[in-house]
Formats: C-alpha cells, structure tokens, sequence
C-alpha cells in the first residue's frame, strides 16, 4: 500500500521513521481491498493469525525452475522447510516439482504427509537423530552428512542411503560441516550399501559470488571422488537465496540517516537484514550459474545442482495480522505519538527476537481518511521489550481499537520460528486464501485444523 508522508502540524519527522511500504503480492492486495473479508476472518478465528497465499510458492519455485532451464543445467530445489511451516507451503512443492529439506523427524513426517515422496527430501541439520537418520533411510531421502560420527552411525544401520558430504567452506568458522581432513576421511570411509552422491555446503549471507566459487570446489570434491568408484554427481548450494522486501529508495533512506530517536525505548542493534535486494530468488540463482560459466562446468561434468532455498521460496506468499487492542498517546522529544496494543506477541514476528526490527511496514486496515501519526506496536504479554515495532512507523491515520494491522511478507522465518504458548496465548493459527474465479476463499492450514 503506498504511504505518502504529508508533514502535518504536530508531527516532527525526526521522532518517526521514514515509510517503507512493501509492494504486496496481487492477491495480498485483493486481501487488503477487499472491505469485509479481512474481518470476517479475524471474527472467526478470533485472535491473531497468519494468512498464507500458495499459489505465490508455486510462482517462486516456478522461476527457480525456469533458471535452471534458462542456464541448460539440471537443477533441483529443495525447500528449507524450518522457514515456514505450513502445510499448505509443503503441498505447494509437492504440487509444483519441488523437494523439501527438513532438519527433524517432525519435518520429515509433515513433508511426507503433503505428498513430498521420500526419494524428493534433503535430510540436513546436525548430528541427526538415528530415529531421523532410519527414517531417511527408509525413505530414500537425500542425507547430508555433517560429522564423521553421524557417519558411522548412519553406517551401523546398515540401510542403502543416498548421502551428500556436508563441506565446511574454507575460511569459515561455521559449527557445521567437516573441515577438509574430515571430509577425506569421510570419502573413504563411505561403503556399500551407502553411497556418495555427492557434497553439499550452506552459507550465511546473501553473496553469490562466494557461492559460486564454493559451487566450483564442490565439483572438484566430486571428480576427486569419482576417481575413487563413487558416482559424486551432485552438488547442493544450501540456501541464502535474498528477497527484496524494500524498493531501493525506502531501504536507503533508512539505513543512511537512521537515528535513535525514531524508536521506542533502546533501538535495536544494526544487524538488519539487506531489505532491499536488487538481485533476488531465482534471478541470484542465475547470477550464480553465470559467474564463471558455472553452468558449463556443471553441464561438462553432468552434475545436478541442487539448491535449498527457505526465506526466497516465501517471497509474498503470506501476512501476519493482529488486532489493535488498545491505543495510548505518549510524547517522545517533544513530539505525540501512539503506542498501539495489539492481541497478539512478537513471539509471531520473530525478526524482533533477533536484536533487530522488521522493516516492511505493516499496512493499517481498513483504509480510512485521517492524518499522519507517528505510532509503534506493543504487544500482548507483560514483557516491555515485547514489540512488534519499535520504531515509529507513520500511519496514515490514527489507529482505533478494532482496527487490524497487516504485517506483509512474513512468511518467511517471521511466522513459526519463534511462537510460542507464553500467556498461554494461543498460537495464532495459518489461514490459507486461495483465488477461486472472482471470488477469494480461505480455509484453515491443515497444521491449525
Ligand atoms: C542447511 C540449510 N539449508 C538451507 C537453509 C535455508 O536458508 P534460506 O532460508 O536463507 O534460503 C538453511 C537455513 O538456515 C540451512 O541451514
């Protein structure tokens, strides 16, 4: 929703942070316009909830598919399952020809139970349980190998597995992955009836150059197996596919004259996620299997590539949305503002718990006319650092009790990671829209039947 900011009297732009609108998907947007529908799903759950649009997975997991085309390179996504939950996500892969990585037997089972077949799931994490380990086994599942000993444990169930070597790229200092030593050994200690598909890495940050070049000692790793018997013919990049959240103007803005003055109590620390993302999803995919013509080393050496995408799979694919519970006025530097209560916690918004701040700002709903006001967003629990934003985001009209606040793009990461039954608040349950010809329909997520 695009928010103008009209300085009006009474409000000092320097107790209040610039507007970071986020451009919502079409659907989110007939969501937002539509006057009742909102509200009618509010009045039947009866609390918070998160409204997920997975015809928006099926789109995203689409472009990475059409890269991998694009490129002339056998690819394959597995979807980072720990960024979001929802079954409704895990139905969309299994509809749309991806597979699923997943870190916990519960994982497991939930991608199974949404029609994911055992032979399309990536088994990561680290020093995985051997109940978790049987039943990739069992299943077929593509285990990535983190430590020598979860190795030998693997081995002593004496199952056929498919395994990747879980690399630690050099120069990092990641508690992942084996160090090249231990990689060696592994190579050698793989046998019958376990084989070696290949190796695997995942970075933190969102650098595609870096992968790319990773990507490349991976091949290596795969020659160098081959040579000893073993088919090595894939490789997997791990995540850290970016979603631009915020155009360019929006995110500048902020990050070049952010100031402590635009927040509620202690700002957070500047660890912010790169909200603005000029290349994201599928178009850094691209960029990687460009750099260096990685698409033609892997084509040359018949290698898939692999890729485990969470956050960027979720790009505009679901809101978070809380009702305004309580409005109160407070002045800060002089100036008023509103401290909002909304029903629910930053438990659901977890980038809060991460000494940082959610910058999309949420969208107030209904849409009626009013002035500018600078408000920040309290929450439920009896917590004082318990906000779902900090900042002082300019409204374009005074909040009223009642009213609904829309946070967009949260479903990635922001929705599950974190909840919590803290109050014993209930868990905010995931609603699911679907278009169906002109009309919308929503139905509970299966996670919340
Ligand atoms: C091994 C592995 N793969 C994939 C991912 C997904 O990362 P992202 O959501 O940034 O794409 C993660 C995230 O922590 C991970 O640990």
């Amino acid at each position: 929703m695009g928010l103008s900011v009209v300085r009006h009297p009474g409000t000092d732009p320097a107790h209040c942070a610039p507007p970071m609108p986020a451009a919502p998907d079409a659907l989110e947007q007939r969501l937002l316009d539509d006057p009742q529908l909102l509200d009618d799903i509010a009045g039947a759950v009866g609390g918070p909830f998160h409204v997920l649009f997975p015809e928006r997975v099926a789109v995203n997991v689409n472009a990475f598919h059409a890269a991998f085309r694009a490129a002339g390179v056998d690819g394959f996504v597995y979807f980072g399952k720990k960024a979001n939950k929802a079954a409704c996500v895990a139905r969309a892969c299994a509809e749309s020809g991806a597979g699923i990585d997943v870190a916990s037997t519960g994982e497991l089972i939930a991608a199974l139970a949404q029609g994911v077949r055992g032979a399309d799931l990536m088994v990561t994490g680290p020093a995985k349980s051997d109940e978790l380990l049987w039943l990739a086994a069992r299943h077929d599942a593509l285990i990535a190998i983190d430590a020598l000993d979860e190795l030998d444990r693997l081995a002593a169930l004496d199952l056929p597995a498919r395994i990747v070597l879980r690399a630690l790229p050099v120069g990092s200092a990641s508690r992942f992955g084996l160090d090249p030593v231990e990689l060696e050994q592994a190579v050698q200690a793989v046998r019958a009836p376990i084989t070696l598909s290949g190796f695997s890495f995942h970075l933190s940050g969102y650098d595609a150059v870096a992968r790319a070049d990773h990507a490349v000692a991976l091949v290596g790793h795969c020659l160098r197996a081959r040579a000893d018997g073993h088919p090595a013919d894939m490789i997997s990049i791990g995540g850290g596919f970016g979603v631009d959240y915020l155009d360019a103007e929006s995110w500048a803005r902020f990050r070049d004259s952010l100031s402590e003055k635009w927040f509620h109590g202690d700002a957070p620390g500047d660890g912010y996620y790169p909200y603005h993302f000029p290349v994201p999803g599928a178009a850094m995919l691209s960029a990687i299997l460009e750099h260096n013509d990685l698409a033609a080393l892997l084509r040359t050496n018949a290698i898939r590539l692999a890729t485990e995408p969470g956050r960027a799979l979720l790009d505009r694919a679901g809101s978070s949305v809380f009702r305004v519970q309580g409005v109160k006025t407070r002045t800060a530097h002089g100036e008023p503002y509103d401290i909002l209560t909304v029903d629910g916690t930053s438990l659901s918004l977890s980038e809060q718990w991460f000494d940082s701040e959610y910058l999309p700002d949420p969208v107030l709903w209904p849409h009626r006319p009013g002035q500018l006001t600078p408000t920040c967003v309290g929450a439920t629990t009896c917590l004082e650092s318990d906000l779902l934003s900090r900042r002082r985001i300019p409204l374009p009209r005074r909040a009223r009790v009642g009213d609904l606040l829309v946070y967009p793009n949260t479903a990635g990461y922001q929705m599950d990671s974190n909840e919590s039954p803290f109050h014993e608040l209930p868990l905010p349950p995931k609603v699911v829209l679907h278009e169906r010809g002109d009309r919308l329909r929503w139905t509970l997520d299966a996670t919340a039947r």
